[in-house]
Parts: C-alpha cells; sequence; structure tokens
C-alpha cells in the first residue's frame, strides 16, 4: 500500500493517524492542509515527510520560499524535510518542471530503501531476533523503509526474522504502524511495552536493534524516536549490536553533536488525552513530550546509509562518505 500518490493530478496521503482501525486517503489541497497533516502525523516517519513536502512545493503556487520556511516549521528534527523543500525551491529557481522533481524524490527514496535493507540484510541471520523502536518502514518512506527495510526484504526472500516492537509511547508508532506493517507483510511480530525492552534482551531473544533517525550529526550522534537511547543504553549492556539505518540525507554535517540538534517538542495533550477514551491524568498536570533523543555515537555499532555500512569512529568514516 502507498502511504503518497500522485494519481491523475491528485496527491492522495493515506492518513497514519486512522491506522490500524482505518485505512483512507485523503487529499490535501491548501498550504495549511499539508502543514497540518505533517505536523499532526497523518504523514510520519522522516522520508515520507520529506516526500509528502516536495509534493507541496510542485502542486501549491505562490511564493515558494515562505511555502518551504511555513513547512519546515512544521516539523524542525527531521533533516529530510528541509531537505526536500531546499532542493524543490532549487528546481523552482532554475525552472525545472516541479512534478517530475518531485516524482524524482520519491522514486530515489524507493532505491535509496532498497539499498539500505540490503545492506542492513547482510548483518542478520536467518531467524534472528530483532527489537525495533517507533516505526521506520514503508508508511514511514516510499517502500520498504529503513530500520524495517531488511525485514520486508528479508522476508521476500524468504529470512524467518522474530522481531519485537515497542509499543513506542507517547504516540504509539510501534503498536500502531509497526506491527501493522509487519503483520500485512507476514512477518512473526511480537508487540511489547516499551518497558519490556530489557527482558527481552535479557531472556536472550534479541540479536540485533534496528531503528531509523531522524537526524544524524557528524559526529555519529543520531535523533531517533523519543525512547531509542534508551534501547541503545540497553543493547550496550546486553552486547547486542545496535544499528541505526537512514538515508545518506539524514547526515546533518553542520550538527557537529547531537548537542546541536533541535528537539521538537509536542503538545502534552497528546501524552494525556489522545489514545484513551478517558485521560490518563489529571488536567492540570505538567506534561513533558519531546518528540525525540539523542543515541551518543558510542552506543551506536554502525550507522547504515545507501552508501554503505559505517562503523566507528563516526567522525571520520562518515567524513568520507560526504560529497
Ligand atoms: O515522530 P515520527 O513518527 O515521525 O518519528 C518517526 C521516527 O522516529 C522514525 O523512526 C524516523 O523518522 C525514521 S523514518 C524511516
Amino acid at each position: 500500500m502507498e502511504n503518497i500518490k500522485y494519481e491523475n493530478g491528485t496527491l492522495f496521503l493515506l492518513d497514519q493517524t486512522l491506522l490500524p482501525n482505518e485505512e483512507k486517503y485523503i487529499v490535501p489541497k491548501t498550504k495549511e492542509d499539508y502543514f497540518n497533516a505533517i505536523k499532526k502525523l497523518q504523514v510520519r516517519g522522516a522520508p515520507a515527510i520529506g516526500i509528502f513536502a516536495a509534493w507541496a512545493m510542485a502542486l501549491l503556487d505562490g511564493d515558494k520560499e515562505e511555502l518551504k520556511k511555513y513547512l519546515d516549521s512544521a516539523r524542525p528534527t527531521a533533516v529530510n524535510l528541509s531537505w526536500a523543500t531546499e532542493r524543490m525551491l532549487n528546481a523552482y529557481k532554475s525552472g525545472k518542471n516541479l512534478i517530475d522533481e518531485a516524482l524524482a524524490i520519491n522514486n530515489e527514496d524507493k532505491e535509496m530503501c532498497k539499498k539500505i535493507s540490503e545492506y542492513g540484510l547482510s548483518l542478520l541471520k536467518d531467524g534472528d531476533g530483532i527489537l525495533t523502536h517507533c516505526n521506520a518502514g514503508a508508511l514511514a518512506t516510499s517502500s520498504y523503509g529503513t530500520g524495517l527495510g531488511p525485514l520486508l526484504l528479508g522476508k521476500e526472500k524468504g529470512y524467518n526474522f522474530k522481531v519485537f516492537t515497542d509499543e513506542t509511547r507517547p504516540l504509539l508508532q510501534g503498536a500502531r504502524l509497526t506491527s501493522y506493517e509487519l503483520e500485512k507483510a507476514g512477518v512473526d511480530v511480537t508487540l511489547i511495552c516499551d518497558n519490556m525492552a530489557s527482558l527481552v534482551m535479557k531472556q536472550g531473544k534479541i540479536n540485533a536493534v534496528l531503528v531509523g533517525a531522524d537526524r544524524i550529526a557528524a559526529n555519529g550522534d543520531t535523533a531517533n524516536k523519543i525512547g531509542t537511547s534508551g534501547v541503545a543504553i540497553l543493547a550496550k549492556h546486553y552486547s547486542i549490536p545496535f544499528y541505526v539505518l537512514a538515508p545518506y540525507s539524514t547526515i546533518d554535517f553542520n550538527c557537529k553533536s547531537g548537542d546541536d540538534i533541535v528537539i521538537e517538542e509536542r503538545d502534552g495533550e497528546e501524552i494525556k488525552n489522545m489514545f484513551f477514551e478517558k485521560p490518563t491524568a489529571l488536567k492540570e498536570t505538567k506534561c513533558f513530550n519531546p518528540a525525540f533523543d539523542v543515541t551518543d555515537n558510542e552506543l551506536i555499532t554502525a550507522i547504515i546509509t545507501e552508501r554503505g555500512i559505517i562503523k566507528k569512529p563516526f567522525n571520520k568514516e562518515l567524513k568520507k562518505i560526504y560529497d
């Protein structure tokens, strides 16, 4: 199922906030529709946000510089968003066909995901137990995904992985999206609460952790969905390889380390009200709701991009693949 599709001049977006209960496409029309779809996570996952924003740049009339700034402000951590709008702005300035450029971004993403999936799969063995956090599958990209890519590609090639997905509080992308996506693909998946990750590792059920990333600093610190750094700390404790899979465009060489990465903070109501019939805390209870945290490079075994498998020292090795 394609999450973003352009058919006969109309852009359709699979509304991820309704999954797994309803598979419904919406048709964004105005710049506010596009902005809100990103902000409210109807489209989410760094590469998918970039592709969707590229379509906004292609299809909406008006001042493209203003539009870029407006869209970029919807979610500050995912570098792929501003990367895609920048590329579309440059295409506009040089008189290129913007529909072709948005299609190119989408198609390149497909190739990129396939390569990342192949590199990732080369690190795994048939029968491995895998832990993943949040959703870095086809829903978060154009196809296959990044963190889930090796698992979906592996399934096609006959591998039998046993996948554990953290539910991923507060927004439950692991429960709502990853388990949905893996079930549909026929991958053996077990949903666990975030605080169960240590137990399944201790029980010897996990051979590797695979996650996506929203921004990677030049020293290899990575911003991933909130809770990921805790999983990385556990993986180190249990000597389990921890792999970050992301497109090359996720590396931000302007950020020296994770300290330079801006962490998106979201509305606390998402914690108290979003997925339960009744509020889970008092109305007046203060919430802190960061969308991402930073995983220190020392906790990461390898960063996998479409340009290959990058190992430590990240400072030096990431520079080698820099354009
Ligand atoms: O807040 P989200 O749902 O957009 O967060 C998504 C993630 O953390 C993904 O793992 C990340 O964007 C990588 S997407 C391939």
